[in-house]
């Protein structure tokens, strides 16, 4: 037989299995028996005169704040659901194309199914419209799964007993906190508050103190490298970075240091937001899982858990344990892979069996 029928056939490499996990900031993809294949930022740059996309994933993202006036960078994801329907289906067919070409099978597979994350209050409306794009991409089998159940799915909780787990995942766009027991979700809140926030209150902090315009990137850079949580050093401001950016009353470039201390007191808000979501859906928990909550403590997940000091602002302020799950940005797709690879005995923790023909 020709090796690469034979390859085919033994594999069954012409109908895929994927797990999507759709992100605020970044999009993930495992295929089924090779694991993690693909993470891209979810930026999409589109050029308004043709209505045609020029760029995505880091390229677009490095065009944020940077491009002519007829090309928009975008997110068609915002707050964890799709917010813009035709962007969001360009990307998802451009992505499937990019796995495609760089898989052993070559171009000739299909994706049979598919695994997407949602967040676990989405509306019927928001998941429909994830089905959608799937299925519009060819793919026959969509399942949804809610974001928390796959992150202890892929941080290896043990789901089937009834014991209680607090979970807290802090992307870009949201924060959900969820209990999950006996395989699905008890009780969950999510706010619109995470690290795209986080950023937006450096942006704002800088203009409305040092009266100085700065962009996104900027911020994002202030806050990975002297942001905090908490004071990491005994002065709080230890720390420091020099920022360049526009000055507001002249209008020309300018530069000013600011400090860990400033910077965490732009972010105190909304990290007191977070803490204050974490705090009300442990009081919306049931009581019997209180008790297994105290012993588990908090699996903290998502890009923001990389926060500095955000594991020990939620410890001090719960008086749980905090753990930082291991690849916090991959705790979902990862989740998903496990479901894809044993998908006869896994499938009932999924939401939905849509299939087209
Ligand atoms: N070292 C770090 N310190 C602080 N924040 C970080 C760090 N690394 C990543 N982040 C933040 O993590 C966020 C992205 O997290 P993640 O990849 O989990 O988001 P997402 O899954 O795309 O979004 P969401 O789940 O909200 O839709 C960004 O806001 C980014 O700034
Ligand atoms: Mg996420």
């Amino acid at each position: 037989m020709n090796k690469f029928f034979e390859h085919i056939f033994k594999t069954n490499t012409l109908s895929q299995e994927v797990g999507f996990d759709l992100g605020t900031n970044k999009i993930s993809v495992y295929l089924k028996n090779q694991g993690i294949v693909l993470n891209e930022s979810s930026v999409v740059a589109v050029n308004n005169k043709t209505d045609q996309i020029v760029a995505i994933g880091r390229e677009a993202s490095a065009m944020i704040g940077k491009t002519p006036q007829h090309i928009t960078a975008t997110k068609p994801l915002v707050n964890g659901v799709i917010s813009d329907f035709e962007v969001a289906e360009k990307m998802i067919n451009y992505l499937l194309q990019k796995i495609k070409e760089n898989n052993k099978a070559g171009k000739f597979w299909f994706v049979r199914r598919a695994i997407v994350g949602v967040p676990s209050n989405c509306t019927e409306v928001e998941k429909k419209a994830v089905e959608d794009i799937f299925h519009n991409a060819g793919v026959k089998e969509v399942y949804l799964i809610e974001k928390s159940l796959a992150i202890a799915i892929g941080s290896g909780l043990l789901l089937k007993e009834p014991k209680g787990h607090l979970i807290v995942d802090i992307g870009g766009g949201i924060t959900e906190v969820a209990v999950i027991s006996l395989g699905g979700v008890v009780v969950s809140q999510n706010i619109r508050i995470a690290g795209d926030k986080l950023n937006e209150d450096i942006i704002r902090y800088i203009r409305d103190n040092f009266k100085l315009a700065i962009g996104d990137q900027t911020a994002e850079k202030i806050k990975i490298t002297i942001g905090s949580a908490v004071a990491t050093h005994a002065s709080g401001d230890a720390s420091y970075l020099i920022v360049q950016g526009r000055d507001l009353t002249k209008g020309l470039p300018k530069e000013i240091k600011i400090t860990e201390k400033e910077v965490r007191e732009a972010m105190a808000e909304s990290l007191d937001t977070i803490v204050q979501t974490i705090k009300n859906t442990i009081e919306t928990a049931p009581p019997e899982l209180i008790p297994d909550i105290m012993n588990h403590g908090i699996l903290l997940t998502g890009g923001s858990s990389l926060l500095k000091g955000m594991d020990k602002l939620i410890e001090s302020s719960t008086g749980l344990e905090v753990n930082i799950a291991d690849d916090p940005i991959n705790t979902v797709v990862r989740g998903e892979g496990i479901i894809l690879e044993n998908f006869d005995g896994m499938k009932a923790y999924l939401l939905s069996t849509i299939t087209t023909n």
